[in-house]
């Protein structure tokens, strides 16, 4: 699975709480409509059901006891089930997927946030992925008190106390993605999210363009 024998585009988007991704991603898969590219907006862990059971294991709110490495694990596994089964495919019929977080979340989460090591969640990773890395990865940063903000105010509620008290980790999860953004350079690209969506959207979609 080494990235020399890919046909299609791979394109991840990173983000925080309220980075707005999944308003990009629709204007990415605009773009791509627009351009007649065949395509594929995906998620981890996609509809596909054996990632859809761990991701029930990881989501259930009684399972207190989980241990932040088997929770890496957990997520590097429903990756590596998304992967093979619905990204390499699409990638292999040429087309371009577009996919809301990959492996750097679990990077900035699991390695950095959570106090793992970004250096032994890649490894898990790698060995989950074969090493394959997105082509090209947008991280959409924002101070997590305005992603949070624009969360309550979807919800047509204040930022509670609840929101205040993971503020801290909220912060750990963007120091780990700047920390992950200067690992990787070359292929992630740091986008200033706190601009206007119009504005956000314009600079994703040239720089898509100009990388097609
Ligand atoms: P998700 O339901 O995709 O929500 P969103 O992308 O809209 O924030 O993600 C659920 C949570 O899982 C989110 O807080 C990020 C976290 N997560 C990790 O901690 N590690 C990972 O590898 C992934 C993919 C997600």
């Amino acid at each position: 699975m080494s990235n020399s024998k890919r046909k299609g585009l791979f394109i991840t988007l990173e983000g925080g709480e309220g980075s707005g991704k999944t308003t990009m991603l629709q204007h990415l898969a605009g773009l791509l409509e627009q351009e007649g590219l065949p395509y594929l907006v995906t998620r981890e862990p996609g509809g596909i059901r054996i990632a859809e059971g761990i991701r029930e294991l990881l989501l259930h709110p009684d399972h207190t006891e989980m241990d932040i490495r088997t929770e890496a694990l957990l997520y590097a596994a429903a990756r590596r089930q998304h992967l093979v089964e619905k990204v390499e495919p699409a990638l292999e019929q040429g087309m371009v997927v577009l996919c809301d977080r990959f492996i750097d979340s679990s990077l900035a989460y699991q390695g950095y946030a959570r106090g793992i090591g970004i250096a032994e969640v890649l490894s898990i990773n790698s060995f989950a992925t074969e090493g394959r890395f997105p082509d090209h990865t947008y991280y959409l940063d924002v101070k997590p008190e305005v992603g949070l903000a624009r969360i309550s105010a979807g919800k047509g509620r204040e930022v509670n106390r609840l929101d205040l008290e993971e503020l801290h980790f909220h912060q750990r999860v963007r120091e780990g993605y700047q920390k992950v953004a200067a690992m990787y350079a070359e292929r992630i690209t740091v986008v200033d999210a706190s601009a206007s969506p119009e504005q956000v959207a314009e600079g994703l979609k040239k720089h898509l363009r100009a990388i097609l």
